[in-house]
């Protein structure tokens, strides 16, 4: 075993070689002070107890991922059911169903029991950027953040509810909190007061080669990744996050992911079913139409109560492609990550153990002589927990289905589906159909769409319903590129 001076370092070096991980040190002997104490003070943050679990389970004796619905008896696929679902309201006694939720969910936000969580933890892999994913320009205007987009959604919502503000909870992980926490500085939280936004870090896990050993990448660090958005709820234990709801008031949290500008943040008619439910958990869902498309799907599964998401990259090929007779997909209620929780299964949840779903990524490394690598194949398996395996658990859990083109574009990636660009034209497209709606004009090609760019700001018009009330006597005209 190396050795230091220091008896509290000498502890955590002997935990790296307890869990069998003693490569990381492989160039100790190259590295300066510096690099040392740095590697040292990262292996302190890694818990390497946990790591050597994971290793047995899904490296040394790897069992079936848990949420997977392959491999029952025989290899065949478990039965799974389809969901109940609150379906798009369709006719009057849909619509009053709907206008009674949002009733009922204006005034659960309006008494402050409701409060924001974004989950912003995760890497932008695959969208390639620079730092934080929620910084990305999306205002197809003005070039406003996603982040900026929800803050704005937030103060108005706080605004409409008679409320001076809104506690905002933002979970980042190691990639993304600095980034964040500076850029939340820099804008002066768009308008929040910075009492009111509560940063809650999760933590990381090494990523592992197919020995099960711990990636370096850097001679002096760990490849690292964030534990999962499931690794909100030891965050929000660990962080205080759950006491501050308490004190404040909050009875229910209304969760969301980074990248979706058309998110309807705090929307009120999934608040008010969620209320009027007594749910303890709620998801959004939007209909799948295509199998390949990538969001994980709300099902039911035999003798569970509840409601289970299985993960896009986990699901069995006969579920995944089977239609009805109408050529739906029958597995088509599509996991939007919007969701509500109730605090007090916040609470409970957090000591579930979710069970972790292991990935093949490719990870940034070393060779042997510590020159870098960025490998063209998958090279190792980052370990991560998903916020929605907590929903077999909740009693009642929700499913309300939402219109795609309304609330549903994610940024994913950078060419091909669900890039920046698609989600800027969404929002056009979403802008010119609230602007017809109160009566306006909106110049469209001959392919219908708007010739424009159009963006509605929140503050300007949180929903359709806002909009019609405030442009309703004289709606807008549209003659070039305009931001409300
Ligand atoms: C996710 C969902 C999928 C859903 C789709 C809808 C997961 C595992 N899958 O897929 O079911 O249909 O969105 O768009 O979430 N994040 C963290 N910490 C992490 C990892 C991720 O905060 O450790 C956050 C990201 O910042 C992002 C969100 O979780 O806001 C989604 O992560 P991502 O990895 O992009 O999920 P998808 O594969 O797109």
């Amino acid at each position: 075993m190396i050795k230091v001076d220091d008896e509290h370092a000498q502890l955590t070096i002997a935990r790296v070689y307890q869990a069998g991980q003693e490569q990381v040190f492989r160039f100790w002997d190259e590295l300066d002070d510096a690099g040392r104490a740095a590697l040292l003070a990262q292996v302190e943050t890694i818990d390497f107890r946990l790591l050597k679990t994971l290793v047995t389970k899904y490296v040394e004796r790897p069992t079936p991922l848990p949420g997977t619905i392959r491999g029952g008896p025989g290899g065949a696929s478990l039965v799974l059911e389809p969901p109940d679902v609150i379906e798009l309201p369709k006719d009057d006694v849909s619509r009053a169903r709907d206008a009674e939720a949002r009733r009922r969910g204006l005034e659960a936000i309006a008494a402050g029991t409701v409060a924001p969580l974004l989950v912003a933890g995760g890497q932008a892999t695959r969208l390639g950027v620079d730092g934080p994913k929620g910084l990305v320009p999306i205002g197809p205007v003005t070039g406003k953040s996603l982040i900026q987009l929800f803050a704005e959604q937030i103060r108005a919502a706080a605004a409409r509810g008679g409320l001076a503000s809104l506690p905002w909870y933002v979970m980042t992980s190691e990639a993304t909190d600095a980034g964040l926490r500076a850029a939340f500085a820099e804008a002066g939280q768009w308008g929040l007061p910075a009492d009111d936004v509560f940063f809650l870090k999760q933590r990381d896990l090494p990523a592992v080669n197919v020995r099960g050993k711990a990636i370096l990448a850097d001679k002096n660090r760990i490849a690292t990744a964030p534990n999962g958005h499931g690794g909100l709820l030891l965050a929000l234990s660990e962080s205080g996050a759950l006491e501050d709801m308490r004190r404040r008031g909050v009875e229910h949290v209304f969760s969301f992911q980074v990248d979706n500008p058309l998110c309807a943040v705090l929307d009120p008619v999934f608040v008010g079913h969620h209320v009027t439910a007594g749910a303890e958990m709620g998801t959004k869902v939007v209909e799948k139409k295509e199998p390949d498309e990538k969001v994980g799907l709300v099902v039911r599964r035999p003798r569970q109560p509840g409601l289970s998401v299985v993960e896009y990259s986990e699901i069995d090929e006969a579920n995944r492609v089977e239609r009805e007779e109408d050529g739906r997909l029958r597995f088509r209620a599509g996991n939007a990550a919007i969701h509500t929780f109730s605090v007090s299964f916040l609470e409970r949840a957090c000591a579930l153990d979710l069970g972790y779903h292991a990935a093949q990524k490719k990870v940034r490394t070393v060779n042997r002589k510590g020159e870098r690598i960025d490998p063209s194949e998958a090279n190792g398996l980052k370990f991560e927990l998903f916020l929605f395996d907590a929903m077999p658990h909740a009693d009642p859990a929700i499913a309300q289905e939402i219109a795609r083109q309304d609330e549903f574009s994610p940024v994913k990636n950078a060419r091909g589906a669900d890039t920046a660009d698609t989600a800027r034209r969404a929002l056009i497209d979403r802008a010119a159909r609230w602007i017809e709606s109160a009566g306006g004009a909106v110049p469209r090609d001959d392919n219908g769409r708007p010739t424009h760019a159009i963006e509605i700001g929140p503050l300007t018009a949180l929903d359709r319903e806002a909009f019609e009330e405030r442009f309703g006597e004289k709606p807008p005209t549209i003659d070039g590129d305009v931001a409300l």
